[in-house]
């Protein structure tokens, strides 16, 4: 058996039997209802038969009145048309269910594994490749389940067929026997060739959706520098490369289907000169016969609806790859047993000998030592590029060290439980992320918190009068990723979501860029002047900041030059007082500029 064929066998009866391991009561409904429906057909032939002899041929040479026997007909009419009706809504019902619970699972498998996966992973995937796999790939391969219990029901009536048309007549099964294998090999293969392109269509769709999302969320610097065409360009090639697959599966499953379909009646013609030869050997008579391509007639459907299933084979089995590469991938985060304890107040923050990178073979921190003793504020200076922005998600425990350890409070941030070291340790990145909510939502972020301290901890990062000023103040929905504010708005409710956990650990990465020199003197002023019960490191480039802080901490070129108070760190380190003269000229011109 080629690869592709065991694949497609082999490989989709595993995910089928996941499904319905994962909704067996639906599946079994299904079938019984796909049962039930071909067992109407068959009563409605046999109540056909009864109907002709006992009510219609009495009427018409009998002359027996019509009225006498209408009851009875529409009775069993209507009964067999009651039990199909009941048999299709009870096969839909639960197969729609099979299907879209199925669905509905796999989203939320999905999406909880990822976040549980480390950042790394997140850095080499294209988000617009993730959503597709989240929306197009979980539909796709849950597609076979629609068809599949109907399938499984109408089989019988294949078998049920076939065992008929033997015992009529052998040679008459052995024909139909030959006929209907010979259709299910075409389908299998059918499936199996249209099985690779289905493994293309679903990757292009994926860069189909990462072009798209690149362009969407790239909006504003595409049409900044008057890109829309280059972009258009871009995606026309990706949608018109996905487009020519799409008709290739498409004619290659119609030609398919079409010797599928011509071989149907094929069957019944050999069946017929089969049975005309065995009449005239007496074997068999002309009502058997007729019987048979009755019998052949009934199977069109069935064989037809496999066919529907193994193409439907062919999609799933590529998208649900896709699925598994997400549900498979282990770089799991793992967590030790320490419990946060954020009662005790200011913590202290040490690493030894930290090795970091991003990828394997290039470091971006070496033999990193910090000793950040508790409740002071402490700036962590250095030129781009340099690695703090690294150091201080490492201290988060974003992204684990290579080698050395970095200790909260004496305790290995790797030992901590899940969800247990964000409660003492809070991180507002260089870029603030806020969510389509409310003010109040984004500050909050689900936990149940008196509406005192959100003002208080807003008031702190200087966001409560602005937030009050806004049309629906702390209930304002702030648009996605808080498109209605501004940049150092967004940055302020980011800090202030920070602050309202009363964090041991609070670490700003230049979490004030966007905010005006004197407002984000202002803001440091009252973190230090509230004592708050947290060890505060901030990333920062202003000399005020800077000079607010009780130590600095020298990074470049991925190490810790030096650790001690701005001024002494002016005297002895060359290297700093050049930068922090580099950001007083700056910081001179530029209010030079402004007055
Ligand atoms: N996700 C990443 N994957 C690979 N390399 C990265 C990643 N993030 C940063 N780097 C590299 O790590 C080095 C340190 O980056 P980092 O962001 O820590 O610098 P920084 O000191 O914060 O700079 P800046 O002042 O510009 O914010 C840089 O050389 C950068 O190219
Ligand atoms: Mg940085």
């Amino acid at each position: 058996m080629p690869a592709t064929a065991r694949e497609v066998i082999v490989g989709g009866l595993r995910i089928v039997s996941r499904f319905i391991k994962a909704q067996p009561w639906a599946f079994a409904l299904a079938v019984t209802g796909a049962t039930l429906f071909s067992a109407a057909i068959i009563a409605s032939s046999m109540v056909i038969g009864w109907i002709t002899d006992t009510a219609i041929l009495p009427v018409l040479t009998e002359d027996v009145a019509a009225s006498d026997r209408i009851p009875a007909i529409v009775l069993a009419v209507a009964a067999i048309a009651v039990w199909k009706a009941a048999a299709i809504v009870l096969r839909r019902t639960s197969a729609g269910w099979l299907q879209f619970r199925n669905q509905q699972e796999l989203r939320g498998q999905l999406v909880g594994h990822q976040l549980d996966l480390e950042l790394a992973w997140f850095g080499r995937q294209s988000i617009g490749d993730l959503l597709s796999i989240a929306d197009n790939d979980t539909q796709r391969s849950t597609m076979v389940l629609a068809p599949l219990p109907f399938a499984t029901g109408v089989s019988l009536l294949i078998i049920g067929t076939v065992v008929l048309l033997a015992l009529l007549d052998p040679w008459l099964g052995l024909v139909a026997l030959g006929g209907m294998a010979l259709i299910v090999w075409i389908e299998a293969r059918a499936a199996m060739s249209l099985y690779p392109s289905w493994e293309g269509i679903q990757t292009q769709l994926g860069v189909v959706a990462g072009v798209a999302h690149e362009s969407f969320d790239g909006a504003l610097t595409i049409k900044a520098l008057g890109r829309e065409d280059h972009e258009t360009e871009r995606l026309r090639i990706e949608s018109d490369e996905l487009r020519d697959r799409a008709i290739y599966v498409g004619v290659r499953w119609e030609t398919y289907r079409t010797i599928i379909v011509t071989l149907i009646p094929a069957v019944s013609l050999i069946v017929l000169w089969v049975g005309a030869a065995r009449v005239d050997d007496g074997a068999i008579t002309a009502g058997d016969i007729v019987t048979s391509l009755y019998l052949l007639a009934l199977l069109s459907f069935p064989i037809q609806l496999i066919a529907f299933v193994l193409f439907d084979l062919a999609v799933t089995i590529p998208s649900w790859k896709r699925v598994a590469s997400v549900l498979d991938a282990d770089e799991l985060v793992e967590y030790g047993g320490v419990v946060a304890d954020p009662e005790s107040g200011a913590a202290s923050v040490d690493s030894n000998q930290v090795e970091f990178g991003y990828a394997l073979d290039e470091m971006v921190l070496s033999g990193v030592v910090v000793d950040v003793a508790a409740g002071r504020t402490v700036a962590i200076v250095g030129p781009t590029g340099s690695g703090k922005t690294t150091l201080t998600l490492l201290m988060a425990r974003l992204w684990d060290p290579g080698t050395g350890r970095i200790l909260i409070d004496g305790r290995d941030v790797r030992d901590f439980a899940r969800y247990e070291l964000s409660r003492e340790v809070a991180h507002v990145a260089q870029t603030a992320f806020l969510f389509d909510d409310s003010a109040l939502g984004n500050i909050t972020m689900g936990i149940d918190l008196p509406l005192a301290r959100v003002h208080d901890a807003a008031s702190l990062a200087g966001a409560h009068e602005f937030i009050e000023e806004l049309p629906e103040g702390y209930d304002t929905r702030l648009g996605e990723r808080g498109a209605s504010l501004s940049g150092g708005q967004r940055q302020r409710i980011a800090l202030a979501r920070a602050l309202v956990r009363d964090p041991r650990v609070l670490i700003m990465d230049d979490a004030t860029s966007a905010v005006d020199p004197s407002v984000e003197a202002e803001i440091l002023r009252r973190l230090r002047s509230a004592e708050l019960p947290s060890t505060i490191l901030i990333v920062a480039y202003r000399p005020s900041s800077i000079r607010l802080a009780d130590e600095v901490i020298f990074v470049d070129e991925g190490r810790v030059i030096a650790q001690g108070d701005h001024t002494s760190l002016l005297e002895s380190q060359p290297g700093y007082s050049k930068l922090v003269q580099a950001y007083e000229h700056e910081a001179a011109a530029r209010a030079g500029g402004g007055s």
